[in-house]
């Protein structure tokens, strides 16, 4: 298999008007809420991370990209380079990767959308896997209770995609497509080519029906080992909080600790990884970063 001459490059969808969530999300985006010790979004920044993606284009509204800004920084203390662009009104997910088009300048992508956190065995395989497909497009499908909430993909007996529909009355399957896509450096013409759907949006259904249609889209289904969590309405939110703490408490390490993986990746050393540490003071997460830095051997501790 060949990789991608040109690194991928992540986008972070975090825009949209969160109003299933208000009063919580009234004057913050619900991507800067808490998801029990961190702002919701380093989950879906930590999948980008785990594919070793360094270079990441956060998307949000004009009201909250400068907080994004403020918690993200340029990226440089991760290792990283992180820019912003704003998406003036909710028009689709589609619509993120023409607002990443000069971003990306012809490399290819991974979209995540900045409500969506994944977790489990396997998952950092399955990213590589997907990060090292030259071309095409590959999307990740999950067992739901309700399809029809979702992006639903059926399959034919041999696992191949057969049909990919938004939100469908009756769904063929009870698999949902998740909110992470890769895409090949095609992506931001085709999805150019979409017409808005009934309800005004650039739908990225309809963007990986065209991939689809081409024979060019990969469809990895998650095994019961890796959860998949949206935090869209309060209760969901309550329990990928209970989760998230759940797995910390039992592990004493923590899940989608941006700084951390920003080190085991090596794109930060024990220095850089201390100051991170004493940057946050003298609470919990700084404690756990400061511990992770005084380990002779990171995988001992
Ligand atoms: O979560 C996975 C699902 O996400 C997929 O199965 C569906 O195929 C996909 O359409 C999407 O469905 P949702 O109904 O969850 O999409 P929603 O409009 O809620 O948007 C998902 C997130 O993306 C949300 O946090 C807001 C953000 N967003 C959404 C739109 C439409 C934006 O930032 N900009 C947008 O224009």
């Amino acid at each position: 298999m060949t990789t991608p001459s040109t690194p991928r490059k992540g986008i972070v969808l975090a825009g949209g008007s969160g109003t299933r969530l208000h009063p919580m999300t009234s004057v913050i985006s619900k991507q800067l809420l808490p998801v029990y010790d961190k702002p919701m979004v380093f989950y879906p920044l930590s999948v980008l991370m785990l594919a070793g993606i360094r270079e990441v284009l956060v998307i949000s509204t004009p009201r909250d990209l400068p907080l994004f800004r403020q918690l993200l920084g340029d990226g440089s203390r991760l290792g990283m380079r992180f820019a912003f662009a704003e998406q003036a009104a909710p028009r689709g997910i589609a619509e993120a990767l023409v607002i990443a088009d000069p971003f990306l300048a012809g490399a290819p992508s991974a979209l995540v959308l900045g409500d969506n956190l994944f977790f489990g065995h396997g998952l950092v395989e399955m990213l590589l896997r997907a990060d090292q497909r030259p071309k095409g497009a590959s999307v990740f499908a999950t067992r739901v209770k309700d399809p029809e909430r979702f992006g639903v993909v059926s399959f034919d007996k041999d696992g191949r995609a057969l049909s990919i529909e938004e939100k469908p009355k009756q769904p063929k399957s009870h698999f949902a497509v998740t909110g992470l896509y890769f895409y090949d450096a095609a992506a931001p013409g085709l999805a150019r080519q979409l017409t808005p759907s009934a309800r005004g949006e650039l739908e990225i259904t309809d963007l990986n029906r065209l991939y689809l249609d081409r024979g060019e889209l990969a469809v990895m289904p998650f095994g019961r080992g890796i959860a998949w969590l949206d935090a869209g309405t309060p209760t969901a939110l309550l329990q990928a909080a209970q989760f998230i703490q759940t797995i910390e408490e039992n592990q004493q390490l923590k899940i989608a600790c941006v700084e951390e993986i920003a080190w085991r990746q090596g794109w930060i050393d024990k220095t850089a990884l201390t100051k991170l540490a004493e940057s946050f003071g003298a609470g919990a997460y700084g404690q756990y970063l400061a511990r992770l830095a005084r380990e002779e051997n990171p995988w001992q501790g």
